[in-house]
């Protein structure tokens, strides 16, 4: 399936001379959404990357990160913006264009040795994926690799992570 078709570019969104990739037509198409999570779960199991726990990331982490968590027989660990969490949490900062922000994880949730596939919908500067990344090594946990639908090659966001392998369903 074309799944390049289904996902909508919006210009000058959130700010002029951004092309903006906008999932929510894929996610509204029943088989392109169906199509999209059983490749993911497809490539994960071709690439063995079977975690104890997916990780991901509010808010569009959440969307695909809990489907594919489902498929694999894995529990999913939603990585929330700060002060969401009821919970005690553990935090990391990460640099914005303009300031901060931070994500953060129940401190109960993970455990060192916990086996953690990182799951996005995009990496743009990788940013957002690095910080998780970061924290969930903190931890203490084996980092089995990361998982996006889309990737923006052209800012490097993979120079980011540490290595591990990278699934991305779509590049740009
Ligand atoms: C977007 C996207 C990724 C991140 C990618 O999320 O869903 O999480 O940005 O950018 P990066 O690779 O440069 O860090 P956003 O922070 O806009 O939050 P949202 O999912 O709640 O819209
Ligand atoms: N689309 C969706 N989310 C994003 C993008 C984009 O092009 N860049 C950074 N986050």
């Amino acid at each position: 399936m074309d799944l390049k078709s289904l996902i909508r570019d919006i210009p000058d969104f959130p700010k002029p001379g951004i092309l903006f990739r906008d999932i929510t037509t894929l996610l509204r198409d029943p088989e392109g959404l169906r199509y999209t999570i059983d490749f993911f779960a497809q490539q994960c199991i071709e690439k063995e990357l079977i975690p104890d726990y997916i990780v991901g990331m509010e808010s569009r982490g959440f969307i695909f990160g809990s489907p594919l968590a489902y498929k694999l027989g894995s529990g999913f660990i939603p990585a929330r913006k700060k002060g969401k969490l009821p919970g005690a949490v553990h935090s990391i900062e990460y640099e914005l264009e303009y300031g901060t922000d931070s994500l953060e994880v129940h401190q109960d949730a993970l455990h060192p040795g916990s086996r953690v596939l990182i799951v996005d919908d995009l990496i743009a500067t990788g940013g957002t994926a690095g910080a998780t990344a970061k924290l969930v090594q903190k931890i203490g946990c084996d980092l089995v690799g990361f998982g996006f639908i889309i990737e923006l090659r052209d800012l490097q966001g993979r120079k980011h992570l540490p290595d591990v392998p990278i699934i991305s369903l779509i590049e740009y």
